[in-house]
């Protein structure tokens, strides 16, 4: 008999409380299954996920072609390690490299392991191809970014959460303001080997940048010999209405375009919805000047490339473009805003609504430090809605990109009447 028995939502989550790290604080919902846009909890109750496992779930919970391409895979190879070769791992290689129009491609598993991944072939092109003395090498981040949890990741971060008591932090890393090309223009230098970036800065509260932001940082860049990373483990696979957030406001035609992003990275980090959710797998891009520093031996993971992870994210980037998800963002997003938008006539809840495609966020007119925001995504949940507060007083609305503008307008319906009932008690 299996360990797992069926239990109620409060015995689940006193499991989690009595056994469990408490590295978490999740809203108080124990999910059972999901399909589509919905999940239920195990009461059976209904709810429209507006998180999607922060941007992982694009394609939908439990896609049935990447489900399929999972149960086809599991039952003949799972795991080789990268001691031998896999049958799967070559031909993913070649789709997801021309799919996104880079040389090469460096599979991982995690958002945080790519992002180190992309760290270190920063360093190490900076000294083989740049010439940087041995250990100056140092790489350029954003103030408030969110770029995962590892040691070295958190060295380049300003969150006092994420950092306090954790040190030593790696050196080499210098913050400067999101947003700010003097800030940029100012710290280039012989020594610098990389720029790295999210073109929207998610777990900070959906900050879009300027509209020539990343186009004159990727210049910038370009002119010191120093490397454009874009990390898009969030903003990536058409989550922002372009199959990168790096397309920017790119008019071509086909929206799910590959290989000529408005800004093209030198280096490109994707994760999350590579997978559409189903199985972590994230990649690092990079065409072969920067790629051939990476020799046996230099960097590596038992997992990253497996073949599993492979099948599964070829049928996820398969999915993102046979059913338009880029597009679909794209107009989804434009109706949710200017729907907030009608709601922040009706109520001083919110003061502003901002995002670009499916990845939004309202900024609740209270305090940085007051849990109104907090009160709201519990209350959003009594109403079916699960969404989840970032940091200060900001809730991220993010749904799976596969809703359908009926779905959303239900959603809308339930956002409007929690704010107004909220403000009303
Ligand atoms: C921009 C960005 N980079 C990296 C990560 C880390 O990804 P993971 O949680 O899979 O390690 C995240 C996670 O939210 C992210 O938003």
């Amino acid at each position: 008999m299996s360990v797992i028995e069926k239990l109620s939502s409060a015995e689940a989550m006193a499991l989690e409380a009595r056994y469990g790290a408490q590295n978490y604080h999740p809203l108080p919902v124990v999910l059972s299954r999901g399909e589509g846009a919905y999940v239920w909890d195990v009461e059976g109750k209904k709810y429209y996920d507006f998180l999607s496992a922060y941007s992982a779930v694009n394609q939908g919970h439990c896609h049935p072609k990447i489900i399929g391409a999972l149960k086809t895979q599991a039952e003949n190879l799972t795991l080789t390690s990268r001691a031998f070769y896999n049958d799967q791992l070559g031909p993913y290689e070649k789709y997801i490299t021309e799919y996104f129009g880079f040389d090469k491609v460096l599979p991982m598993n995690t958002g945080a392991e790519a992002v180190e991944t992309a760290m270190k072939l920063a360093r190490k092109w900076g000294y083989e191809k740049k010439g940087i003395p041995a250990n100056k090498a140092k790489i350029v981040v954003c103030q408030n970014n969110f770029h995962g949890r590892t040691i070295s990741i958190i060295s380049a971060s300003n969150d006092p959460i994420a950092t306090e008591n954790f040190g030593p932090f790696t050196p080499g890393i210098i913050a400067i303001r999101y947003n700010d090309l003097n800030a940029l223009e100012e710290v280039m230098g012989p020594d610098v080997a990389a720029f790295m970036v999210e073109p929207i800065q998610g777990e900070a509260g959906v900050y879009v940048p300027d509209a020539n932001y990343l186009k004159e940082a990727k210049k910038i860049c370009k002119a010191n010999d120093v490397l454009f990373i874009a990390d898009e483990v969030q903003t990536g696979v058409a989550r922002t209405g372009r199959l990168l957030a790096s397309c920017g406001n790119c008019n071509c035609p086909e929206k799910n375009c590959s290989g000529t992003p408005e800004v093209k990275p030198d280096i490109l980090i994707l994760g999350k919805a590579l997978s559409g959710g189903v199985f972590p797998v994230s990649a690092v891009l990079a065409n072969d000047e920067i790629m051939e520093v990476i020799r046996p031996g230099n960097h590596g993971s038992t997992f990253g490339g497996n073949p599993l992870a492979c099948a599964v994210a070829v049928a996820a980037l398969e999915v993102v473009r046979e059913e338009r998800l880029a597009e679909r963002a794209e107009r989804l997003g434009q109706i949710f805003r200017d729907k907030m938008k009608e709601i922040i006539q009706e109520t001083n809840l919110v003061k502003l609504v901002r995002g670009k495609g499916l990845l939004n966020a309202i900024v609740i007119n209270d305090t940085e430090d007051s849990s109104t925001a907090w009160e709201i995504c519990v209350a959003l949940k009594e109403n079916g809605l699960l969404a989840k507060p970032t940091h200060g007083n900001i809730i991220r609305f993010a749904p799976p990109l596969v809703m359908t503008e009926e779905q959303l307008e239900e959603c809308v319906e339930i956002i409007r009447k929690t704010l107004l009932n909220y403000e009303a008690a």
